[in-house]
Protein backbone atom coordinates (compact mmCIF):
# COMPACT_ATOMS: atom_id res chain seq x y z
CA UNK A 1 0.00 0.00 0.00
CA UNK A 2 1.02 3.39 -1.12
CA UNK A 3 -0.33 6.12 1.06
CA UNK A 4 0.69 9.35 -1.40
CA UNK A 5 2.54 8.97 -5.08
CA UNK A 6 2.51 10.93 -8.11
CA UNK A 7 1.12 9.79 -11.54
CA UNK A 8 1.82 11.85 -14.65
CA UNK A 9 0.66 14.92 -13.85
CA UNK A 10 -1.09 14.36 -10.32
CA UNK A 11 -0.53 13.53 -6.55
CA UNK A 12 -2.69 10.21 -5.88
CA UNK A 13 -3.28 9.69 -2.04
CA UNK A 14 -5.75 7.68 0.11
CA UNK A 15 -8.69 9.48 0.83
CA UNK A 16 -8.16 8.90 4.98
CA UNK A 17 -11.70 10.13 5.82
CA UNK A 18 -12.75 7.16 3.99
CA UNK A 19 -11.32 4.55 5.97
CA UNK A 20 -11.63 2.17 7.78
CA UNK A 21 -15.08 1.51 5.11
CA UNK A 22 -13.32 2.21 1.98
CA UNK A 23 -10.17 2.29 0.26
CA UNK A 24 -10.30 5.70 -1.93
CA UNK A 25 -7.84 7.41 -4.11
CA UNK A 26 -8.08 10.82 -4.50
CA UNK A 27 -6.37 12.51 -7.77
CA UNK A 28 -5.36 15.94 -7.23
CA UNK A 29 -4.27 18.32 -9.52
CA UNK A 30 -4.13 21.69 -8.10
CA UNK A 31 -2.53 23.48 -4.79
CA UNK A 32 -5.74 24.62 -3.67
CA UNK A 33 -7.47 20.77 -4.02
CA UNK A 34 -4.24 19.63 -2.05
CA UNK A 35 -4.45 22.37 0.73
CA UNK A 36 -8.19 21.17 0.88
CA UNK A 37 -7.44 17.81 1.62
CA UNK A 38 -4.71 18.61 4.20
CA UNK A 39 -7.03 20.57 5.96
CA UNK A 40 -10.06 17.71 6.17
CA UNK A 41 -7.01 15.40 6.85
CA UNK A 42 -7.84 12.86 4.00
CA UNK A 43 -3.95 13.38 4.03
CA UNK A 44 -2.33 13.29 7.37
CA UNK A 45 0.76 12.47 9.80
CA UNK A 46 3.88 14.51 9.70
CA UNK A 47 5.86 12.79 7.10
CA UNK A 48 2.82 11.99 4.58
CA UNK A 49 2.76 16.00 4.67
CA UNK A 50 6.30 16.77 4.12
CA UNK A 51 5.87 14.47 0.84
CA UNK A 52 2.37 16.33 0.30
CA UNK A 53 4.08 19.70 0.75
CA UNK A 54 6.68 19.01 -1.60
CA UNK A 55 4.72 17.37 -4.47
CA UNK A 56 2.31 20.20 -3.91
CA UNK A 57 5.42 22.47 -5.28
CA UNK A 58 5.47 20.29 -8.18
CA UNK A 59 1.75 21.40 -9.04
CA UNK A 60 2.31 24.59 -8.07
CA UNK A 61 4.87 24.97 -10.98
CA UNK A 62 2.53 23.54 -13.81
CA UNK A 63 -0.54 25.71 -12.12
CA UNK A 64 1.01 28.70 -11.27
CA UNK A 65 -1.12 28.93 -7.74
CA UNK A 66 0.77 30.24 -4.80
CA UNK A 67 2.66 27.68 -2.19
CA UNK A 68 2.64 30.17 1.07
CA UNK A 69 -0.77 29.11 1.64
CA UNK A 70 0.13 25.49 1.16
CA UNK A 71 3.33 25.33 3.65
CA UNK A 72 0.75 26.91 6.47
CA UNK A 73 -1.83 24.93 5.66
CA UNK A 74 -1.95 22.63 9.20
CA UNK A 75 1.20 24.50 11.35
CA UNK A 76 1.96 22.11 14.08
CA UNK A 77 3.97 19.40 11.88
CA UNK A 78 7.26 20.79 10.42
CA UNK A 79 7.73 18.33 7.82
CA UNK A 80 4.89 20.13 5.53
CA UNK A 81 6.63 23.60 5.66
CA UNK A 82 10.14 21.55 5.47
CA UNK A 83 8.53 19.96 2.32
CA UNK A 84 7.55 22.98 0.67
CA UNK A 85 10.83 24.91 0.84
CA UNK A 86 12.79 21.79 0.01
CA UNK A 87 10.95 21.20 -3.65
CA UNK A 88 10.82 24.93 -3.87
CA UNK A 89 14.66 25.67 -3.92
CA UNK A 90 15.24 22.77 -5.83
CA UNK A 91 16.18 23.17 -9.84
CA UNK A 92 13.37 20.63 -10.33
CA UNK A 93 10.77 19.97 -7.68
CA UNK A 94 8.90 17.54 -9.24
CA UNK A 95 12.23 15.16 -8.52
CA UNK A 96 13.37 16.38 -5.57
CA UNK A 97 9.42 15.53 -4.01
CA UNK A 98 10.35 11.98 -5.24
CA UNK A 99 13.33 12.28 -3.63
CA UNK A 100 11.50 12.67 -0.14
CA UNK A 101 9.12 10.47 -0.90
CA UNK A 102 11.62 7.76 -1.44
CA UNK A 103 14.14 9.07 1.75
CA UNK A 104 10.58 8.56 3.49
CA UNK A 105 10.30 5.08 3.04
CA UNK A 106 13.94 3.99 3.64
CA UNK A 107 13.80 6.14 6.92
CA UNK A 108 10.68 4.22 7.89
CA UNK A 109 12.62 0.95 7.56
CA UNK A 110 15.35 2.02 9.78
CA UNK A 111 13.84 3.81 12.51
CA UNK A 112 11.61 0.32 12.36
CA UNK A 113 14.70 -1.58 13.20
CA UNK A 114 16.46 0.68 15.72
CA UNK A 115 13.23 1.19 17.57
CA UNK A 116 12.57 -2.60 17.92
CA UNK A 117 16.47 -3.10 19.13
CA UNK A 118 15.82 -0.25 21.74
CA UNK A 119 12.46 -2.00 22.94
CA UNK A 120 14.24 -5.52 22.89
CA UNK A 121 16.88 -4.12 24.90
CA UNK A 122 14.13 -2.64 27.42
CA UNK A 123 13.01 -6.07 27.72
CA UNK A 124 9.09 -4.68 25.91
CA UNK A 125 6.94 -6.82 24.29
CA UNK A 126 3.45 -5.08 25.15
CA UNK A 127 3.19 -1.19 24.06
CA UNK A 128 1.27 1.07 23.98
CA UNK A 129 0.15 4.02 21.14
CA UNK A 130 -1.58 6.78 20.10
CA UNK A 131 -3.04 8.08 16.88
CA UNK A 132 -1.79 6.84 13.55
CA UNK A 133 1.79 6.53 13.06
CA UNK A 134 1.69 3.62 10.33
CA UNK A 135 1.98 3.71 6.62
CA UNK A 136 -0.67 5.98 6.25
CA UNK A 137 1.13 8.86 7.85
CA UNK A 138 4.33 8.03 5.90
CA UNK A 139 4.57 6.94 2.59
CA UNK A 140 4.73 3.27 3.20
CA UNK A 141 5.50 1.86 6.96
CA UNK A 142 5.41 4.14 9.88
CA UNK A 143 7.39 5.27 12.48
CA UNK A 144 6.27 4.71 16.18
CA UNK A 145 3.75 2.05 14.21
CA UNK A 146 6.40 0.70 11.96
CA UNK A 147 8.21 -0.31 15.08
CA UNK A 148 5.42 -2.12 16.26
CA UNK A 149 5.28 -3.93 12.96
CA UNK A 150 8.74 -4.66 12.88
CA UNK A 151 8.57 -6.42 16.20
CA UNK A 152 5.33 -8.00 14.74
CA UNK A 153 7.47 -9.57 11.96
CA UNK A 154 9.87 -10.60 14.87
CA UNK A 155 7.37 -12.05 16.70
CA UNK A 156 8.72 -9.91 19.44
CA UNK A 157 5.32 -8.19 19.79
CA UNK A 158 2.78 -9.97 22.68
CA UNK A 159 0.81 -6.93 22.02
CA UNK A 160 -0.41 -3.27 20.73
CA UNK A 161 -2.45 -1.00 22.75
CA UNK A 162 -3.92 1.29 20.63
CA UNK A 163 -5.80 4.55 22.01
CA UNK A 164 -8.58 5.33 20.00
CA UNK A 165 -7.41 9.13 19.69
CA UNK A 166 -10.05 11.74 20.12
CA UNK A 167 -11.63 13.49 18.63
CA UNK A 168 -10.96 12.20 14.83
CA UNK A 169 -10.42 8.95 15.75
CA UNK A 170 -7.00 8.20 13.98
CA UNK A 171 -6.08 5.15 16.00
CA UNK A 172 -9.65 3.56 16.06
CA UNK A 173 -10.22 4.14 12.70
CA UNK A 174 -6.39 4.25 11.09
CA UNK A 175 -4.29 2.11 13.26
CA UNK A 176 -6.33 -0.61 13.94
CA UNK A 177 -7.12 -0.88 10.44
CA UNK A 178 -3.53 -1.05 9.53
CA UNK A 179 -2.72 -3.64 12.85
CA UNK A 180 -5.35 -6.01 11.38
CA UNK A 181 -4.00 -5.93 7.85
CA UNK A 182 -0.57 -6.86 9.79
CA UNK A 183 -2.12 -9.52 11.79
CA UNK A 184 -0.63 -8.44 14.83
CA UNK A 185 -2.12 -8.92 18.39
CA UNK A 186 -3.89 -5.60 19.69
CA UNK A 187 -6.93 -4.34 21.84
CA UNK A 188 -8.43 -0.35 21.62
CA UNK A 189 -8.64 1.22 24.03
CA UNK A 190 -10.31 4.67 24.93
CA UNK A 191 -7.90 7.68 25.40
CA UNK A 192 -8.66 8.62 29.07
CA UNK A 193 -7.95 4.70 29.87
CA UNK A 194 -4.20 4.89 28.52
CA UNK A 195 -2.56 6.35 32.15
CA UNK A 196 -4.37 3.87 34.27
CA UNK A 197 -3.72 0.72 32.08
CA UNK A 198 0.04 1.61 32.65
CA UNK A 199 -0.58 2.50 36.16
CA UNK A 200 -1.99 -1.31 36.26
CA UNK A 201 1.29 -2.69 34.10
CA UNK A 202 -0.90 -3.74 30.94
CA UNK A 203 2.18 -1.93 28.46
CA UNK A 204 6.11 -2.53 28.98
CA UNK A 205 6.43 0.80 26.47
CA UNK A 206 4.68 4.02 25.59
CA UNK A 207 5.71 4.33 21.65
CA UNK A 208 4.78 7.47 19.71
CA UNK A 209 5.49 9.80 16.29
CA UNK A 210 6.27 13.17 16.40
CA UNK A 211 4.58 16.51 14.39
CA UNK A 212 7.88 18.29 15.53
CA UNK A 213 10.76 17.90 17.95
CA UNK A 214 12.45 21.16 18.82
CA UNK A 215 15.79 22.17 19.16
CA UNK A 216 15.66 21.20 23.48
CA UNK A 217 14.27 17.90 22.70
CA UNK A 218 10.60 18.95 23.68
CA UNK A 219 8.47 16.74 21.20
CA UNK A 220 5.17 18.02 19.12
CA UNK A 221 2.62 15.15 18.98
CA UNK A 222 -1.13 14.25 18.97
CA UNK A 223 -2.99 15.31 21.66
CA UNK A 224 -2.96 12.88 24.34
CA UNK A 225 0.78 11.97 24.11
CA UNK A 226 1.50 14.20 27.15
CA UNK A 227 -0.65 12.24 29.16
CA UNK A 228 0.88 9.42 28.26
CA UNK A 229 4.37 10.49 29.52
CA UNK A 230 3.37 11.41 32.62
CA UNK A 231 1.59 8.04 32.96
CA UNK A 232 4.84 6.40 31.63
CA UNK A 233 7.03 8.14 34.23
CA UNK A 234 4.84 7.35 37.02
CA UNK A 235 4.72 4.16 36.08
CA UNK A 236 8.35 3.57 35.49
CA UNK A 237 7.68 2.73 31.76
CA UNK A 238 9.97 3.94 28.91
CA UNK A 239 8.09 7.03 26.34
CA UNK A 240 9.85 6.31 23.37
CA UNK A 241 9.18 9.12 20.55
CA UNK A 242 10.18 7.89 16.60
CA UNK A 243 10.14 10.45 14.07
CA UNK A 244 12.52 11.14 11.04
CA UNK A 245 15.29 13.50 11.41
CA UNK A 246 13.28 16.02 9.24
CA UNK A 247 10.76 16.28 12.17
CA UNK A 248 13.79 17.85 14.55
CA UNK A 249 13.22 21.78 14.09
CA UNK A 250 16.34 23.07 14.82
CA UNK A 251 14.27 26.42 14.64
CA UNK A 252 11.95 26.15 17.36
CA UNK A 253 14.03 26.35 20.62
CA UNK A 254 11.57 24.90 22.91
CA UNK A 255 8.12 23.49 23.02
CA UNK A 256 6.19 26.72 24.01
CA UNK A 257 7.70 28.18 21.08
CA UNK A 258 5.25 25.35 19.11
CA UNK A 259 2.27 26.42 17.46
CA UNK A 260 -0.52 24.07 18.54
CA UNK A 261 -3.64 23.87 15.58
CA UNK A 262 -6.78 24.81 17.01
CA UNK A 263 -9.24 22.35 14.56
CA UNK A 264 -12.29 24.45 16.07
CA UNK A 265 -15.54 23.29 17.94
CA UNK A 266 -17.31 21.48 15.19
CA UNK A 267 -14.96 18.60 16.07
CA UNK A 268 -16.05 17.96 19.59
CA UNK A 269 -19.41 19.60 20.65
CA UNK A 270 -22.59 17.98 20.59
CA UNK A 271 -24.27 20.91 21.09
CA UNK A 272 -24.37 23.91 18.78
CA UNK A 273 -22.79 27.44 20.34
CA UNK A 274 -20.75 25.73 23.16
CA UNK A 275 -17.06 27.31 23.48
CA UNK A 276 -14.03 24.51 22.73
CA UNK A 277 -10.29 24.33 23.11
CA UNK A 278 -9.45 21.63 20.53
CA UNK A 279 -5.56 21.56 20.13
CA UNK A 280 -5.02 18.84 17.68
CA UNK A 281 -1.61 18.41 19.24
CA UNK A 282 -0.12 18.71 22.92
CA UNK A 283 3.92 18.95 23.97
CA UNK A 284 5.91 16.75 25.95
CA UNK A 285 8.61 18.28 27.60
CA UNK A 286 12.60 16.45 27.13
CA UNK A 287 12.65 15.10 30.19
CA UNK A 288 10.04 12.80 30.38
CA UNK A 289 10.65 11.03 27.19
CA UNK A 290 13.21 8.00 27.55
CA UNK A 291 14.53 8.45 23.89
CA UNK A 292 13.70 9.76 20.38
CA UNK A 293 14.85 7.44 17.64
CA UNK A 294 15.00 8.70 14.25
CA UNK A 295 16.80 6.58 11.26
CA UNK A 296 20.44 7.92 12.23
CA UNK A 297 20.59 7.87 16.20
CA UNK A 298 19.25 6.94 19.64
CA UNK A 299 18.94 10.10 21.71
CA UNK A 300 17.69 10.07 25.25
CA UNK A 301 16.66 13.57 26.23
CA UNK A 302 15.33 12.66 30.04
CA UNK A 303 19.21 12.01 30.63
CA UNK A 304 19.90 15.49 29.18
CA UNK A 305 21.60 13.85 25.61
CA UNK A 306 20.55 16.70 22.59
CA UNK A 307 19.54 16.37 19.20
CA UNK A 308 20.70 19.48 18.12
CA UNK A 309 24.43 20.58 18.88
O1 LIG B 1 -3.66 15.24 13.14
P1 LIG B 1 -2.82 14.15 12.54
O2 LIG B 1 -3.58 12.89 12.29
O3 LIG B 1 -2.05 14.63 11.32
O4 LIG B 1 -1.74 13.83 13.67
C1 LIG B 1 -0.73 12.91 13.42
C2 LIG B 1 0.15 12.66 14.59
O5 LIG B 1 0.04 13.28 15.63
C3 LIG B 1 1.24 11.65 14.41
O6 LIG B 1 1.56 11.04 15.62
C4 LIG B 1 2.49 12.35 13.86
O7 LIG B 1 2.20 13.16 12.76
C5 LIG B 1 3.54 11.39 13.50
S1 LIG B 1 3.06 10.40 12.13
C6 LIG B 1 4.28 9.30 11.78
Amino acid sequence: MTTIGWDGDAIVLIDQTRLPGEVVNLRITTVAGLIDAIKRLAVRGAPALGVAGALGVALAARTGESIEPLAAARPTAVNLAWGVREAALAADPLKRALEIREEDIRACREMGERGADLLAAYGATRVMTICNTGALATVERGTALGVIQTMHERGALAEAIALETRPLLQGARLTTWELQKMGAPFRLVVDSAGPFLLARGAADAVVVGADRIAANGDTANKIGSYMLALGAHRAGVPFVVVAPETTVDPRTPGGGDIEIEDRGSAEVTALPGVATYNPAFDVTPAELITAIVTERRVVRPSRGETLVS
